[in-house]
């Protein structure tokens, strides 16, 4: 065993447990890094680390590899994907206005409606997947435009280059959550946005073993915001889960092939079924935007939606019958998930809201894995009788 030069070579029993085997900085030839599991840093040590609430190696690693993958200059992480969003929304000051995509995922509603509006910051909705409502922009000077694309649960696609062209001109950043899509098949500062927003629990990491979220940003300014409300309102993740989530990212670009693949099959054979009311899938001619999807998405991602013209409790028994899709929330993950929107992601958003912005009770979202794509298909086959 190396000499440690800090632990004095009388030391008892109690100190050498405590002082030795430290060393784990020297090259130990590992090819992954460890987790560091420390709430705290010696002062002055050379990562410049204080005190995880405010930043760790397993962070820096994450954010460092995020950034590349979202061709952002800058990273930050948190606790889950409504942390992030925290982190962004708690920028704002009483008085300033938010407005969003009208359909966007339940939990962000319920921090808009119920946690935001008490700051007296006012939130108004519209279509945005319609340019006349561009309008509403300049109307309402808004310090942030929020969209999703594609949606949760719709799958609508949202012009990202034009909305962000025309928040610009009126002094507004955008923020687009990436989520549905992921960054391996669409970089939303690419397409002009200011921040790209990620629940790192989805497709980022891949794996439904742990929750996070990430803001990735250009500017400076954006990165001192993110940095100050990670530490400030205690928004940071575990560095076990961000290890996580750095191991699961390493295979993102080849789960999303086969996310994509499968869910594009599952969606034309679906549309070709006799008795299937509709499909939603961005990758399909049918979809109301599937040539600006093509324009900003690689591929369509494993998200898909279909109406089997079933009413409320006929769409939950259609997903009892499926074995290989668990009924479950959460979606991203290598194995398949299925969800009835209604009742359950966007239960907390009031029913005539719901249906105002199409999410039926009929609706069923599939989240498809990377199973085999027969016996998914077998299962669902099964599953209508
Ligand atoms: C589009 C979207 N954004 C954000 C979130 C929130 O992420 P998390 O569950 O990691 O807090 C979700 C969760 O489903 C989501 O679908």
């Amino acid at each position: 065993m190396k000499d440690d030069p800090t632990v004095p070579p009388d030391a008892r029993f109690e100190t050498r447990a405590i002082h030795l085997g430290q060393d784990y900085r020297a090259e130990t030839g590992a090819v992954i890094p460890p987790i560091y599991m420390t709430s705290t840093f010696e002062t002055g040590n050379p990562g410049g680390f204080d005190y995880t609430r405010s930043g760790s190696p397993n962070f820096r690693n994450l954010q460092t590899t995020l950034a590349s993958l979202e061709n952002a200059r800058h990273c930050t992480v948190f606790a889950s994907g409504v942390s992030a969003i925290t982190a962004v929304v708690f920028g704002l000051k009483a008085g300033d206005v938010i407005l969003s995509e009208q359909n966007i995922y339940g939990c962000t509603y319920r921090l808009f409606e119920r946690v935001l509006r008490k700051f007296d910051v006012h939130i108004k909705y519209a279509n945005l997947a319609n340019p006349a409502n561009y309008s509403l922009i300049g109307q309402l000077k808004p310090a942030l435009v929020w969209l999703e694309s594609p949606t949760n649960p719709l799958l609508k696609i949202l012009d990202l280059r034009a909305i962000s062209d025309a928040a610009h001109a009126h002094g507004a950043a955008v923020v687009v959550d990436n989520t549905f899509a992921s960054s391996a098949l669409q970089q939303p500062l690419n397409l002009g946005a200011d921040l790209s927003l990620l629940s790192t629990t989805k497709y980022t990491n891949g794996h439904s073993d742990c929750l996070g979220g990430a803001v990735c940003a250009n500017t400076d300014e954006w990165q001192e915001k993110m940095i100050f409300a990670q530490k400030a309102l205690g928004l940071q993740p575990s560095p076990f889960d961000t290890w996580l989530v750095s191991r699961g990212v390493k295979t993102e670009a080849l789960r999303m092939e086969r996310h994509s693949a499968n869910a594009l099959e599952l969606a034309r054979r679906l549309e070709a079924r006799k008795g299937v009311r509709r499909v939603i899938y961005p990758f399909l001619p049918s979809h109301p935007q599937h040539e600006l999807a093509r324009k900003q998405m690689r591929s369509g991602s494993g998200m898909m939606l279909a109406d089997f013209g079933h009413d409320f409790a006929g769409a939950l028994a259609f997903i009892r019958r499926l074995r290989l899709f668990t009924q479950a929330e959460s979606l991203g993950g290598i194995e398949s998930l299925v969800c009835h929107p209604a009742s359950m992601t966007h239960a907390s958003v009031p029913k005539e809201v719901r249906e105002s912005v199409g999410i039926t009770d009929g609706l069923v979202r599939f989240s498809v894995g990377i199973e085999h794509f027969e016996d998914l298909w077998a299962d669902i086959e099964r599953a209508l009788g």
